[in-house]
């Protein structure tokens, strides 16, 4: 049984193949205490560590100290304002001001299976699949009800928590934060790792001590954002990608979140994670319920190696659902880089042309086809196709392409509003401002008031009837910019701080909506590149754009960091044109193939246009990508070298599940005069098992000592590694196919 309850002792214990998470019941007033969460441990009895026999004690033996045992006990649901002075979990706002609140246990069941979390995504799990507890906590004074969720999967090592708050009460009262879940543990000397960046450039790793005082990162943007990710990681000093131990926590949330770690004066360290408080304020009427967002927790004793993979393992079997979630996207290519807003039928068609030759499978058409929109200055919200662009219509340009033998995608921005469209001259109220101010535009764009329920019926309807037009197979949902000026002209004064989160559960609301009426659809969310690459949204679509940088090198980074966390079968990856449109850096067309097959593999470039010799390789690296797709999309990914640590060179591989095959990727930045080959010490294979190695298509390396010619041992690959050449120039890259004989 993988969560008990032990009845004299009052501890739950919950367990995954590797991880314990321990909590408990304590002292007559029954508050909810965290234990331990860590490697797997067979007994439950170790409340011992909630340390409630050192002073202050608990308040049924030390009532005079009540203060300092709230701000030292280690809680899993901290509530404001009675005296623990760390960063909590929930505050409220009372018809009287007042903002505190006390939990504590009420009741308690263990179920089969997982329910979904009303109007959010969350990861699912059958009754054979996955546990869940749900733990009662309750304010009695207030009447308010906290509903904890903790579930646990049979096959993958990790926590889902949640939590539900129902006011019980008959009066109004006003949740003013609400954190998803929380870490109370020890500080023993841990590290920190959060992802950060900005517009092409996402998710690069920074790691840092964990310092005593609050260290957060979050967004108050309406999405994810591209500046801060909903992750962090806490670790060991010493943690590395293979050993270890690791704590990752993850958000399943799209919109304003907080993620944080607060180390107080006795080194323990809180963690928690969920909305962002700022402007937000949730009215709960008599009655009525409030659901956080999910959070994922993922313990690992083997590095941060360990953890990628139970996230990767959990997002894909448990939390993507599309159906294309296990089959192999059809290579793509899109006409952003290569045409920008200059496109039209004949210009499709030339590239559609060309795109059947090589072997390239769908041809999505981007940002422009609609309203008469030429530039990024108009027509958001009139999504209608542009006939002077489109001649014939859209359904005469699909049926072309489909004619080719290519599928066809489209691009929409949905969410959006341009000043000059004819929806913002029939409804300016539909955008979100504050009434008596000019709200700010950003990219010449205003965002919709998704609160509005018309405003949600309109932007489906629209979608809809596009997609049903013509034979559309691949939708591109992009967001490009932030949200600000945040004030509805349809939400009542008191419930203006509901605004960030309406959208947030509008923009789930229209993608269920689409998934449902278009269940063969695949959807890919993009937000100006990769502002949304988060676990909310891969609950809709099976990939995320990950970036508008398309530069091989600087994908090594951004790749790193988005896989730390997300499996690579949802990384947008694309090979470009050169010089790179975001950089002006120029890489071998080869590299720019062996970095975008660590993703979903596709084209942004003009095949028409560029140089023969890189059309030429077009053939062999769809033949890479088909050879080889099913081992990245399910494989278990293991990080050898990390350019963004070394400055010199990147190193990855991905091992089949039954370790009968992996591949190595090797990318070589810059070169060096007169060095030894590296070597690499190859992961997660088979130690017993004997392995044939093969550098994919590069000839020059395979008269060099590691081809075909002979076998080697895993653990002789594992321990002792392989020799790898310096490639000849920068930039330039080698895949090695590994394979059991
Ligand atoms: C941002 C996306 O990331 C790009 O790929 C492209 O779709 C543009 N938006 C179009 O406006």
């Amino acid at each position: 049984m993988p969560v008990t309850f032990n009845e004299q002792k009052k501890i739950f214990k919950l367990d995954t193949p590797n991880t314990s998470y321990i909590c408990g019941i304590f002292d007559k007033e029954g508050f909810l205490g965290h234990i331990y969460y860590g490697d797997r441990i067979e007994e439950e009895d170790v409340a011992y560590l909630a340390r409630t026999g050192e002073p202050p004690y608990t308040p049924e033996v030390n009532n005079r100290d009540r203060l300092a045992f709230y701000d030292s006990f280690p809680f899993e649901y901290p509530a404001h304002g009675l005296g623990d002075y760390r960063d909590d979990c929930i505050a409220v706002r009372t018809s009287g001001g007042n903002s505190a609140l006390k939990l504590t246990y009420v009741s308690h069941k263990i179920i089969k299976g997982k329910k979904p979390l009303k109007g959010l995504p969350a990861t699912f799990g059958s009754e054979d699949e996955c546990t869940t507890l749900e733990i009662t906590l309750t304010d009695d004074i207030l009447e308010l009800d906290v509903y904890l969720s903790y579930s646990v999967f049979e096959d993958v090592d990790a926590v889902l928590r949640s939590a539900r708050i129902v006011n019980k009460s008959r009066e109004d009262v006003s949740l003013t934060r609400v954190m998803s879940a929380c870490l109370d543990m020890d500080n023993e000397n841990y590290d920190l790792i959060t992802l950060h960046g900005s517009w092409a450039r996402e998710r690069h790793i920074n790691r840092r001590p964990l310092n005593r005082g609050t260290q957060s990162v979050s967004s108050i943007r309406g999405e994810s954002g591209h500046q801060e990710h909903p992750f962090m990681a806490i670790m060991e000093h010493n943690a590395d990608q293979t050993g270890g131990r690791v704590w990752g926590i993850n958000f399943v949330y799209s919109g304003n979140f907080l993620a944080g770690c607060y180390v107080n004066q006795f080194d323990t360290v809180r963690a928690y994670i969920g909305i962002n408080p700022e402007d937000f304020c949730w009215r709960l009427r008599p009655g009525d319920e409030f659901t956080a967002p999910e959070a994922v927790l993922v313990y690992s004793g083997e590095g941060l190696g360990g953890m990628s993979r139970s996230f990767h393992d959990l997002y894909r079997n448990h939390l993507i659902r599309s159906p294309y979630k296990d089959r192999k996207r059809p290579i793509l290519i899109n006409n952003w880089e290569a045409t920008y807003f200059d496109f039209d039928t004949d210009k499709l068609l030339a590239i559609a042309d060309e795109a059947a030759k090589v072997g390239i499978e769908m041809l999505v058409m981007d940002d422009g086809w609609f309203g008469y929109r030429n530039s990024d200055n108009s027509s958001l919200g009139d999504w209608y196709v542009n006939e002077n662009k489109l001649k014939g219509g859209l359904k005469y340009l699909v049926d072309e392409v489909n004619k080719r033998g290519l599928k066809f995608g489209i691009w929409f921005e949905p969410e959006m509003i341009s000043p000059d469209s004819e929806l913002y001259r029939a409804h300016p109220d539909w955008a979100i401002r504050i009434t008596g101010r000019e709200p700010g535009q950003a990219r010449e764009q205003y965002v919709l008031d998704l609160s509005r329920p018309e405003v949600v019926d309109y932007t489906f309807d629209q979608i809809s009837t596009v997609l049903h037009s013509a034979n559309i197979e691949y939708v591109k949902w992009d967001m490009n910019r932030p949200l600000a000026d945040i004030g509805s002209a349809y939400l009542p004064a008191e419930q203006m701080g509901e605004l960030y989160h309406r959208y947030t559960l509008a923009v789930y609301e229209l993608q269920e909506r689409l998934v449902t009426e278009f269940p063969d659809l695949l959807l890919e969310n993009c937000s100006g590149g990769g502002a949304r690459f988060d676990p909310g949204m891969l609950y809709y679509s099976p990939q995320i754009w990950c970036s508008d940088d398309t530069d091989a090198i600087e994908r090594l980074s951004i790749q790193e960091g988005t896989s730390l966390v997300y499996p690579l079968s949802a990384m947008g990856a694309h090979v470009s044109d050169c010089p790179n449109h975001a950089l002006g850096r120029v890489t071998p067309f080869r590299t720019r193939g062996y970095v975008a097959l660590a993703g979903t593999f596709g084209y942004e470039l003009d095949v028409t246009r560029i140089p023969q010799e890189d059309r030429d390789m077009i053939p062999s690296q769809i033949e890479m990508y088909h050879r080889y797709n099913d081992l990245v999309r399910m494989g278990d990914y293991y990080r050898i070298a990390s350019y963004s640590q070394n400055h010199e060179y990147d190193c990855y591989m991905v091992v089949a599940k039954d370790k009968s095959e992996a591949l190595v990727t090797f990318i070589q930045v810059l070169n060096r005069a007169n060095c030894h080959s590296r070597r690499i010490r190859l992961q997660g294979l088979d130690p017993k098992r004997r392995y044939r190695l093969e550098y994919v298509d590069d000839a020059a390396d395979r008269s060099k000592g590691e081809g075909t010619d002979r076998t080697y041992l895993g653990e002789t690959l594992m321990k002792a590694g392989i020799l790898v050449q310096n490639p000849w120039g920068d930039y330039q890259g080698k895949l090695i196919s590994v394979k059991a004989e």
